[in-house]
């Protein structure tokens, strides 16, 4: 598990430590240096796997992000051209420094480094980066044998999820993160996808298939059962919360445990019910021994981990939530962080912290 990452002089962090927990729940309004966080070690992540890091370079645009060049990157108001990316792991700090570059897409490493190892967290084979803009619904989804199969990857926009479904269907989920109120379930994943994704939509059931004869596999949605059992309706024919929310579900479920997983919006196109139930199952991962750091605007989502913390679905001190904002004066991103009581409250209540309820009933009542 990382403990902490550490920025220095990286898009709207001049210096900063960001601690985290099995559980990080980063919030705050728009372009307040959410995904700043997550982008830093989809940076790190993104160089090792096209070779970079081993010699410091950092490739800034990739898979997980795309930040453009060295100037878009070096914070705006810098005294030095060092950008520096690193976390803190078991106590020990690892960091990767690299020289600004106007132009470069890959930036040059400017100071010593230390060489990344694959027992780092973020450069495991249990990682998955699950971007804000995922794919939309599709009629047939492509395979991947080399993302999914070899780096069981779901595709940072999710874009693998069904072929994934197709290739692990029958693997076992662990118990503690199977789907706690069902009855008729099996352990395995396909069953415990369905059974988390009808708290979304009730009485929903996916299946995944071949499309003979090509490389795309083909997701379809069943309603009720037997007699009552709707026709299997395609991706495009369900909405949009349920294809949206697939790859983050089963990213719970299926990461082993030492993994980590970044997410933005899990809520995204999901009713305040389904978002609720987002939260419990990110906790229910994150108590299972998976690291989780996901962003987001969602008040339902994050009362789903408090309730986690509640029910001691999740000791308390293994969730952290941050809530970020950007001084204009200063042009940086800063943070509180108010902590998870074991109750489920919170210990403070930053003003303007998913505080809009109060404010419009306040509004309406007066
Ligand atoms: N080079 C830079 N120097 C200083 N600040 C920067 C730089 N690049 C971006 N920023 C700042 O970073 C912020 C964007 O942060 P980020 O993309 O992490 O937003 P976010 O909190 O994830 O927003 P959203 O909720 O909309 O996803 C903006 O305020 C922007 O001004
Ligand atoms: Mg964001």
């Amino acid at each position: 598990m990382i403990d902490a990452v550490t920025l220095k002089n990286f898009k709207g962090f001049k210096s900063a430590e960001i601690p985290l927990a099995p559980l990080t729940v980063l919030t705050g309004l728009n372009s307040s240096g959410k995904s700043t966080v997550l982008q830093s070690l989809g940076v790190l992540r993104q160089s090792i796997d096209a070779g970079f890091l081993s010699s410091g370079s950092w490739l800034l645009n990739g898979p997980f992000v795309e930040l453009g060049a060295g100037s878009d990157v070096l914070h705006e108001d810098s005294d030095s051209e060092e950008i520096s990316i690193g976390f803190i792991q078991d106590g020990a700090r690892f960091s990767w420094t690299v020289a600004y570059a106007q132009q470069a897409d890959v930036l040059e490493p400017n100071a010593s480094f230390k060489a990344s190892e694959s027992t780092l967290t973020p450069f495991s084979d249990r990682f998955q980066f699950l971007r804000a803009d995922r794919v939309n619904p599709q009629t047939i989804s492509a395979k991947s044998r080399h993302a999914v199969s070899q780096n069981k990857s779901l595709g940072a926009k999710g874009e693998f999820a069904a072929h994934f479904l197709a290739i692990f269907r029958d693997q076992p989920v662990p118990v503690s993160i199977r789907y706690p109120e069902a009855s008729e379930t099996t352990p395995g994943l396909l069953s415990q996808v369905n059974a988390w994704m009808q708290e979304f939509s009730p009485g929903v059931r996916l299946d995944v298939r071949d499309v003979v004869g090509t490389d795309y596999v083909r997701l379809s949605f069943t309603y009720g059962s037997g007699v009552n059992e709707s026709n299997a309706y395609r991706s495009t024919n369900v909405g949009f919360g349920l294809a949206y929310s697939l790859p983050i579900v089963i990213s719970c479920l299926a990461t082993p445990v030492g993994g980590l997983i970044l997410i933005e919006n899990p809520e995204a196109h999901l009713h305040p019910r389904g978002q609720m139930a987002m939260g419990r199952l990110v906790a229910l991962a994150a108590s299972a021994g998976i690291q989780v750091i996901v962003e987001t605007h969602s008040d339902h989502f994050l009362n789903g981990v408090r309730l986690a913390v509640k029910r001691s679905e999740l000791d308390y001190t293994n969730a952290k939530i941050h809530f970020f904002s950007r001084n204009p004066a200063l042009r940086q991103s800063t943070f509180v962080s108010p902590s998870v009581q074991p109750d489920g409250r919170l210990s403070f209540w930053p003003e303007g912290f998913f505080d809009q309820w109060d404010n419009a009933l306040m509004d309406l009542c007066s």
